[in-house]
């Protein structure tokens, strides 16, 4: 579940239109007066008429300037059509390897240096127009084409099945308060440089704290039940 004033495009969740429905984007239009970000891609699936649906979803987003977290079967759509977000500097980018190495081809036409991980990054972040990207994996590799920030965090050894979600739900809203709080507020980096970084390391921690109770069988259940202490212990202390 996201906090308020988030909204996923899920095409399932309660209270939203299905995205798969042909007035989707007249009916999601309708909420985004009221969204701080979008959060695009978990769950999403790769249907032609869903992803028409959601790169309308974007652009009227884009033309609110409300800012757009991308992850999963939403980076499929930008890679097929990378100038969905080409220059939008409110977005961020979340790939894991497999992801970011499609971005990257369909961007830069040729491979990623995968010994490079912080030039690929700022790379493609510079390629798409200082678009923020997150590279997820041991470390988390960020950049805003700009600088480059690696988050090591400690986490564990497990990565669970929609670990991504709980990263890509907290970005969106560290990115709407970043953004809020300003360049003063963020020591002169990009806000959604340090709403990433924040994100990343969250997530990190909620993984670290579930892992020591539950070991191997750490569910992201259990890492989402650990977020209120994990962020306490990041941003309160
Ligand atoms: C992106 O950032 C780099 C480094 O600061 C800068 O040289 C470049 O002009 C920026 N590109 C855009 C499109 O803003
Ligand atoms: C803020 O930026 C200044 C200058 O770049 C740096 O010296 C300082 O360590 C930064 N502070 C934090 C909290 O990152």
């Amino acid at each position: 579940r996201l906090p308020d004033g988030c909204a996923s495009s899920r095409g399932g969740d309660p209270g939203m239109q299905a995205s798969d429905s042909p007035n989707a984007v007249h009916e999601v239009e309708k909420w985004l007066p009221r969204l701080h970000a979008l959060v695009v891609g978990p769950g999403l699936g790769r249907d032609d008429v869903l992803l028409k649906n959601v790169k309308g979803i974007l652009e009227a987003s884009k033309a609110r300037g409300i800012p757009v977290v991308v992850d999963a079967d939403g980076l499929w759509l930008v890679a097929q059509q990378p100038a969905l977000i080409q220059g939008y500097q409110k977005a961020v980018l979340t790939p894991n390897h497999m992801e970011f190495g499609r971005l990257y081809e369909a961007v830069l036409r040729g491979p990623a240096d995968s010994a490079d991980h912080h030039g690929s990054v700022l790379r493609l972040s510079q390629a798409l127009g200082n678009v923020t990207v997150v590279l997820k994996g041991e470390h988390d590799v960020i950049s805003d084409g700009q600088q480059v920030l690696t988050c090591s965090q400690e986490g564990s050894s497990r990565r669970c099945g929609g670990q991504g979600d709980l990263l890509s739900g907290s970005l969106g809203v560290l990115v709407h308060w970043a953004l809020l709080a300003g360049p003063e507020k963020t020591n002169g980096s990009s806000p959604l440089l340090v709403a990433a970084f924040g994100a990343c390391a969250l997530t990190r921690l909620c993984n670290y704290q579930a892992f020591q109770k539950h070991g191997r069988s750490t569910t992201t259940t259990d890492m989402v039940a650990e977020v209120g202490v994990a962020f306490s212990k990041l941003f309160e202390t």
